[in-house]
């Protein structure tokens, strides 16, 4: 396969994977596939699903660095009674979050680029990926986090498989701005989702719609925070659409959490870039994001695919999370279930047709966030040890 790092602002393209950002103006790169010279080897047969399936879309020459990532479940549920609402549960990946599908391949080109060392801010999961992928691959791993506003099960995966974790007194837009500086100055490889590379496992997310419903569904609904899945989403299906394989590509629904909604208010706005926000604050910590690093290419996958941005309250998301883990039998973190409490704003503004088929992606694993669901569902009653203290209970 050709490919080539291309800038979206100045249109420039560079042979030289170890870039971020354009060298020429800043503007953000992305991986630019001669879709002639691909040959595409897999099939959308609804089999074989995972990450590497897909590898001849992949820009990696070498063996991949993988946990087996991919591969997860696509849910048909009863969401909205008028259409077909299906949720892929990213959260069924190795690490409990769709981060994998990035590390894999970014760890990979860090393996090929010969680098020793791998570094990210993060909100959490981007971090417990990463460090997981590292521990495999046997390269360093540093993270930053905004300390103290970080789910613990992501805090302690990162701990676990070996990242150094410093906690930093700020936000994670602060974060990304000082790994950005001290991994240029260290010569670590910046994981986050500047790293066009990572986005380009991210985007396999589009081929496993594909492949599992063995059609292109109407609508794809999912949370935005650095705005990274949503642009690598939509870069999958707008490559199976050149490739001629699929006919059409989804509208692409990016929803905010209220407090933390740059993306948002640009879209309603009809901005191509956004305004930041100074003191982001929701309960989906994973996506309490002001300055989102990717807005320009995910408002772009908006417009392009004549989709939609909306923000939802922090208690929408919530009860969004209850419904899906007590109806639904699926459980997910805060952040994921802003994907459904989008869909459910969507059928209030009218923005769901009948027949539709919606597929709303859960970004993260319920077992991420523990503390806030004994803050919303509150700790387990505690009874003495005999079948009388049980029954007044029951
Ligand atoms: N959902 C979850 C569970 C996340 O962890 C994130 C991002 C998102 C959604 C948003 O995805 O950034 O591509 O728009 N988490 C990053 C992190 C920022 O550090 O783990 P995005």
């Amino acid at each position: 396969m050709e490919y080539a790092l291309r800038c979206i602002d100045c249109g420039k393209k560079f042979e030289k994977d170890e870039l971020h950002t354009c060298p020429s103006c800043g503007g953000l790169l992305e991986v630019k596939i001669e879709l002639e010279s691909v040959r595409v080897d897999f099939k959308f047969d609804g089999i074989n699903l995972r990450v590497w399936k897909y590898a001849s879309l992949l820009p990696i020459k070498s063996k991949p660095v993988s946990l087996n990532e991919g591969g997860t479940p696509l849910f048909k549920t009863e969401l909205v009674s008028s259409s077909r609402v299906y949720v892929k549960h990213e959260g069924m990946n190795p690490s409990g979050s769709f981060k994998d599908r990035g590390m894999t391949v970014g760890v990979t080109k860090a393996i090929e680029l010969g680098k020793k060392a791998v570094a990210c801010a993060s909100t959490g999961n981007t971090s417990a990926s990463m460090a997981m992928y590292a521990a495999k691959a046997g390269l360093k791993a540093y993270v930053l986090l905004p300390a103290g506003k970080v789910a613990l099960g992501k805090v302690a995966q990162a701990l676990m498989h070996g990242a150094k974790v410093i906690g930093i007194k700020s936000n994670f837009d602060v974060a990304l701005e000082l790994v950005r500086r001290i991994s240029e100055e260290e010569n670590f490889y910046l994981l986050n989702s500047v790293n066009p590379f990572r986005l380009e496992g991210q985007k396999t997310i589009a081929f496993e719609i594909v492949d599992e419903l063995g059609y292109v569904p109407d609508k794809v609904i999912l949370p935005v925070g650095n705005a990274g899945n949503i642009s690598a989403i939509f870069k999958g299906f707008r490559e199976l659409k050149e490739l001629e394989l699929i006919d059409t590509i989804p509208r692409m629904v990016g929803v905010q959490a209220e407090g933390a909604s740059p993306v948002y208010r640009a879209f309603r706005e009809g901005k191509t870039d956004i305004t930041p926000e100074e003191n982001p604050e929701t309960v989906a910590t994973a996506i309490r994001i002001g300055n989102p690093v990717n807005a320009k290419k995910a408002l772009n996958a908006i417009y392009e695919s004549d989709g939609l941005s909306v923000s939802v309250s922090d208690d929408e998301i919530i009860e969004a999370q209850k419904l899906l883990a007590s109806k639904e039998g699926i459980g997910v973190e805060p952040a994921s279930a802003a994907s459904v409490a989008g869909l459910k704003k969507l059928e209030e503004m009218g923005e769901i047709q009948d027949n539709e088929t919606i597929v709303c992606i859960t970004t993260g694993h319920l077992l991420k966030d523990p503390e806030t669901v004994v803050r919303v569902c509150g700790e387990p009653v505690e009874v003495e040890a005999n079948l009388e203290s049980i029954r007044k209970v029951l």
